[in-house]
């Protein structure tokens, strides 16, 4: 008996990374996967679906039930696509897990227009789209009078909740995802679906270059930047029990997981008329009172 017998999931951008090992792991707990990935560059470009065929090998062989889809979720017809797939293939839909994502990091003078369209585009309307099929799919479900529980997964970044340097694009996506995932969790509700983010850090492709030797494998011991940890929360957010999580943006690191909360005021000022420039230069030290004015320093990396 797995947590997920009798459950159909999508998993994007899942040939390798943080997707395999969701695929793998919500596998082993009994879900049929439709594993989504263009096998793209970490920046992009090309194309194989050699990297999702080796994951639905690996889930067909250890007895599970999968297919690869190698659509592209960044466009509309990409991502009805592998919702369908899901539906036509195994009769409906319970899980999305939205993973697929590029990188092109450069500061803001650097960047050019391909690389703020082509990281946006992935990201944030990668998210967007496949899960406006499944809620299409999920709300007409709810309608017709069946029982329905959808569960979004989507991946934010600190990146995305913190701000990094070099990465105007990529932080702008997740910061997106985060504030979409809000949307959505307030919007799904009433059909029996929730939606949650996680904002991880491990060891793949994309952050070698990141986080270089702080996040090698060191002896025998619990190795914290595994992505295998991090397929173990999307495991628990996906299942039935949690059905009271929504709107949840989960910060997920080794064995640390830390819920985060939204923004919330930090300092004010108040009267009962608008404030003019020269009153804001004399009120400054009121509106900041006790905290610094400079760049928020919020991570805890
Ligand atoms: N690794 C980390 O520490 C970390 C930190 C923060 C956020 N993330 C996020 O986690 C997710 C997974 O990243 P990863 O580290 O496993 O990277 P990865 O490069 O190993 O995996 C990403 C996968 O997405 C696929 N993909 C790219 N564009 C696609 C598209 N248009 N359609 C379908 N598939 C596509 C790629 O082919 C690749 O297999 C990303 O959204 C990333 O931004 C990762």
């Amino acid at each position: 008996m797995g947590l997920l017998d009798g459950k159909v999931a999508i998993i994007t951008g899942a040939g390798r990374g943080i997707g395999r090992e969701e695929a793998l792991l919500l596998a082993g707990e009994g879900a049929t996967i439709v594993v989504n990935d263009v096998g793209a560059a970490v920046t992009g470009e090309g194309g194989d679906v050699s990297p999702a065929q080796e994951v639905v090998d690996t889930i067909t062989a250890a007895g599970g039930t999968a297919s690869v889809n190698g659509d592209d979720i960044s466009t509309w017809a990409g991502a009805k696509s592998v919702v369908d797939q899901a539906v036509e293939s195994y009769g409906g839909l319970d899980i999305l897990v939205n993973n697929a994502g590029i990188l092109r990091d450069k500061m803001s003078f650097n960047m050019d227009e391909s690389d703020w369209d082509d990281v946006i585009r992935v990201h944030l309307k990668g998210h967007f789209a496949p899960t406006h099929f499944a809620a299409v799919y999920w709300r007409n479900k709810s309608k017709s009078g069946e029982p329905t529980s959808g569960r979004i997964i989507n991946t934010s970044s600190e990146a995305g909740l913190y701000g990094n340097a070099g990465q105007a694009n990529y932080s702008a996506a997740k910061a997106g995802i985060a504030s979409m995932t809000w949307v959505l969790a307030r919007e799904l509700e009433r059909y029996g679906v929730t939606v949650n983010a996680i904002a991880p850090r491990a060891r793949t492709r994309m952050t070698e270059n990141l986080f270089g030797e702080m996040a090698s494998k060191k002896g025998d011991g619990f190795d914290e930047w595994d992505p295998k940890n991090i397929a173990q929360l999307i495991g628990f957010l996906v299942t039935d029990e949690a059905a009271d999580v929504n709107g949840q943006i989960f910060v997920i690191f080794g064995g640390n997981i830390y819920a985060m909360g939204g923004f919330h005021p930090i300092g004010e000022v108040h009267r009962d008329h608008a404030w003019s420039p020269q009153e804001l230069i004399e009120a400054k030290a009121d509106l900041f009172k006790g905290i610094d004015s400079g760049i928020p320093k919020f991570s805890f990396f």
